[in-house]
Order: structure tokens, then sequence, then C-alpha cells
């Protein structure tokens, strides 16, 4: 199963509690590790974190800096965490325009997780689906008869996945609004969504846990019927 989570309200929950909206990312990265332990223990097999879009770029430089400086350092405190627990690390999204020293951080997190197989936790970092979509098209315009599977693996290039992307089965926002905000949108053409109000650092395992319960009650019908009454009761 894979899912993916836009982590939105970091700033509200610290607006609300009159700290800077820093201090609201600190506690979003607190509970970024509680989340990928439960998704672990759930058998998630993909779980996809929309850490930092393209459009992020635009906020206060401090802030750009602060969400940087997270990430930087969760890479350098989890690593350890994730090898010891079976979790590939991959971070996705544009690379060009990252610091070498983030840059070699990356690489050592997903070099030191290669080889693990229990669950892959995807960051995205200066990601845009947008962009993702228009590169993997470009790479794809001398393959005339290249079909679906292969422009899937054009963006998990473009990505730098560490292999193809399977689809998005359950996206999680928090924070209240009810968007998609340029994330994965090609890998949740059937995603199924899941909004909640409660801001990202309020999101914990009970949360997790719920969203996955009410998923499993929904029932995914890919664009086909329904099975026919008889045929579920096994009548058919
Ligand atoms: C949206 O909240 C959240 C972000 C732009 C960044 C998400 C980053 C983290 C959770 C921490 C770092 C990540 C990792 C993987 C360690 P917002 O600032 O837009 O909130 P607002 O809508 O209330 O202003």
């Amino acid at each position: 199963m894979h899912v993916a989570i836009i982590m939105d309200g970091n700033g509200r929950w610290a607006v609300a509690r009159r700290l800077p909206r820093s201090a609201g990312h600190r506690a979003g990265a607190k509970a970024v590790n509680a989340i990928v332990e439960e998704a672990a223990r759930r058998n998630v097999k993909t779980l996809s974190l929309y850490a930092f879009s393209a459009a992020n770029w635009g906020r206060p430089r401090a802030e750009v800096n602060a969400l940087f400086t997270l990430l930087r350092r969760h890479l350098l405190t989890q690593t350890r965490r994730c090898l010891e627990q079976g979790i590939r690390i991959n971070i996705f999204g544009r690379r060009d325009r990252l610091s070498d020293d983030l840059l070699r951080v990356i690489e050592r997190s997903e070099q030191l997780t290669a080889h693990c197989t229990r669950m892959q936790l995807r960051i995205a970092v200066d990601y845009s689906a947008q962009h993702s979509l228009l590169a993997a098209a470009h790479r794809m315009r001398l393959e005339s008869d290249a079909g679906h599977a292969r422009f899937a693996e054009h963006l998990a290039m473009v990505d730098h996945g560490a292999s193809v992307t399977p689809p998005v089965d359950l996206l999680i926002r928090t924070g209240g609004e009810k968007r998609l905000s340029d994330f994965l949108l090609w890998e949740c053409a059937y995603a199924e969504l899941h909004f909640v109000d409660c801001c990202w650092p309020d999101f914990d395992e009970k949360a997790f846990a719920a969203a996955l319960e009410e998923y499993s009650r929904r029932e995914r019908r890919f664009g086909l019927l329904s099975p026919a009454p008889q045929a579920r009761a096994g009548l058919g």
C-alpha cells in the first residue's frame, strides 16, 4: 500500500500558540518520526511525504532556511533509525537547486538504506508534479510507441526515484484544506482522498490509524462497476 501525505498546518499550529512558524515546522518534524514508525508497523510499503514544494521557494528566506535545516537534521539523525527498521529513504524532486551540502547528506541517507525493503520512505523536496510531468514528457518525445509504463519510468528518472513509483492508494492532507497542491498528480489518478482538519503537528498515530481504517471501508472501483451483490456474497 502506498500512502502519500500533504503535511499542512505547521504555521497555523505555531500561530495558535503564539510561537514562530519555525516552531511549527520543528513540531511537524517530530510528527514525521511518529508517523513513519507507525506506517512501517502497519505494513505500509511506500510512504510519500510532501516536505518542500517548488512553490515553497516563494516563502521568506528565513523560513526556507529553517525548513532545509530541519530536513538536513532529520536525515542526519533519523537515517540510522530507518536502517535499523528496514526503511529505505529516497528524496524525490529537483536536485539542481539544492546546496552541495544537503545533496551529500541526501546521497548518504539513500546509499546507507538502499538495501532496505520493509518500507520505502519518499520525501518530496523541491517537488512539483507539473514540473516532473513536463520533464518526463520531454524525455518521451522521441519514443513514438512508448506507452503508460514507459512514461512512469521517465517520471521516476526525473524525480530521482529509486524505482517506478507505485500508484498512490491513499492521500492524506492535514490542515483542513481540500486540494492536491501539485503533489503526485500522475500517481494519485485513483487515490482515495482523506482530508483532516487537525494541523500536521497534532496528527498522531491514532489519527493515522483512523485514516487507514476509513480507507479500508472504501470500495475501490478504478472506473469499473461494483461486483453484483450476489457475486459479492459468493452466490453468482
Ligand atoms: C505546510 O505547513 C508544511 C510545510 C510547508 C513543510 C512541511 C515540513 C515538515 C513537516 C517538517 C520537515 C520535514 C521533514 C521530512 C523532516 P504550512 O507552513 O503551510 O502551514 P500553514 O498552512 O498553517 O501556514
